[in-house]
Order: structure tokens, then sequence, then C-alpha cells
């Protein structure tokens, strides 16, 4: 079993839809063991994302993620990583799979609906950014 951070991007919150990639998460077989809806700061955002510093992108991406709420979560099952990331599709919704959740749903590269850690070792830095163990139920 593998864990791996998900957030759900301000557009989603603001047009309603987390219950709808919810449940292609679940669809997909893995398990939401933790969750929690919340405003990030733009301090907090800096720090989720200080690996993409010196992006061009960096300013803008830290304004979106914090323009609304967010959701942030803890995916569980096998493989989820590469699972997650799959279901996801590309990052450009332009260039994603069919059925992923970014052609689906994404508006565009900036508001692309969802995050998904890109792997293992990152995973367990960004679930401890925002989950305590006390609060992941398996
Ligand atoms: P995410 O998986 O959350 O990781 C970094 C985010 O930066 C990415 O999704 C995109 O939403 C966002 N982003 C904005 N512009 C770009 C870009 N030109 N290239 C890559 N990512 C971008």
């Amino acid at each position: 079993m593998e864990r791996t951070l998900s957030i759900l991007k301000p557009d989603v919150t603001r047009r309603n839809l987390t219950g709808a990639v919810n449940a292609r998460i679940e669809s997909a077989d893995l398990r939401i063991i933790a969750q929690r809806r919340i405003q990030l700061t733009l301090e907090q955002a800096q720090k989720f994302y200080a690996i993409h510093k010196d992006r061009s992108f960096f300013g803008e991406l830290c304004s979106y993620m914090i323009s609304g709420p967010v959701v942030v979560q803890v995916l569980e099952g096998e493989n989820s990583v590469e699972r997650y990331r799959k279901l996801m599709g590309s990052t450009n919704p332009a260039n994603a799979d069919e059925g992923t959740i970014r052609r689906d749903f994404a508006e565009s590269i900036e508001a692309n609906s969802v995050h998904g850690s890109d792997s293992s070792e990152n995973a367990v830095v960004e679930i401890s950014f925002f989950f305590r163990e006390i609060d992941i139920t398996e």
C-alpha cells in the first residue's frame, strides 16, 4: 500500500465539483483516508510549491492556489502515486487523455483541478505538510 497527497484546487471548490472528483478517485479504487477543506495562505502556498520557485509561473501559481478554498487529501492504494497521476492526466488539460480528471474538469494549465505527488518520497513530505498521522484513518 502506498499513500499520495492530492489537492482539489480552487476551480473544483468554486464549481462545487468536490464530490464529482472524489467519485472519480473512489471509482479508480483509491481510498480517501484523510481529507480537509482549507484556505491556504500565500506563505503556505509558496512553501508547498517551493520546488517551482524559480519557474516563470511561480507567482501566478501561488496566487491561484489562494484564490479560493482547496481540499487536501491523503489517498491510499497499491501504487497510488502513479495510479493517481494517470487518473489526473497531463498537467496541461489540452494534452490530457480522455477520461482523466483534467481532461474532463480542468479549465487551463493553471486551473487544472488537481495536484498529486510525483513520487513516493515527495508524497511523504507533502502529506506531512498538511496532516498529522493522528488525522489519517486507514
Ligand atoms: P501541479 O501538479 O499542481 O504542479 C505545479 C503546477 O503549476 C501545475 O500543477 C500547474 O497547475 C501549474 N502551472 C502553471 N503554469 C504552468 C506551466 N507553464 N508549466 C507547468 N505547470 C504550470
